[in-house]
């Protein structure tokens, strides 16, 4: 496994963003939305970066079969929480193609939140088909497949406390 990005510099860039947060959300009470499985290991930690109130919930996608994407996005699991009025900040792992977090944009504004903008630990850019607004971006990376901080391969490695990439793939 090579080491893509290493565990205190994710530390300092969640530390980051929630800082950001804090600025941005101050008197509101935002919902974070995390999108899994992917994106539970960064929610985690940036939600103990939060200092405001904050209520979480999460929505389940599928769309990858191990390291292809089929194109396809379903919605396999939805929020519990009602989001309309509300402010909300969708929670992603990694942005690719961008169909996924497109997918779920739509899907959400149908339920009229007073605002929606995405936060992504991670950014491959230059794999993008569909154009999303980012308004939160831990680290733009290069167009491979990595594994860790809750990313998988096939299930696997989500458990690393890095961000990796499989050796040969
Ligand atoms: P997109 O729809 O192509 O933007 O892909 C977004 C989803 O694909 C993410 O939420 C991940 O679950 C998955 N994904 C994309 N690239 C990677 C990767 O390099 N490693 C692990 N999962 C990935």
């Amino acid at each position: 496994m090579n080491v893509l990005i290493k565990e205190k510099a994710i530390f300092q860039k969640v530390k980051e963003i929630g800082k950001q947060i804090n600025a941005d959300y101050e008197n509101k009470n935002p919902i974070l939305v995390g999108v899994l499985k992917g994106a539970f290991v960064f929610l985690a930690d940036l939600l103990r970066e939060i200092e405001i109130p904050v209520e979480v919930d999460f929505l389940s996608i599928s769309s990858y079969n191990g390291k292809e994407s089929s194109g396809v996005v379903r919605l396999t699991n939805d929020l519990s929480l009602n989001i309309e009025d509300r402010d909300v900040i969708l929670i992603e792992d990694i942005v690719d193609t961008g169909r996924t977090v497109s997918y779920i944009i739509k899907n959400l504004k149908t339920r009229k939140p007073t605002s929606l903008v995405v936060c992504t630990l991670l950014n491959k850019k230059e794999d993008r088909i569909i154009e999303v607004p980012l308004t939160y971006i831990g680290f733009d990376i290069p167009g491979v497949f990595v594994v860790g901080y809750g990313l998988d391969y096939l299930n696997r490695y989500r458990n690393l406390k890095y961000i990796g990439v499989i050796n040969g793939k």
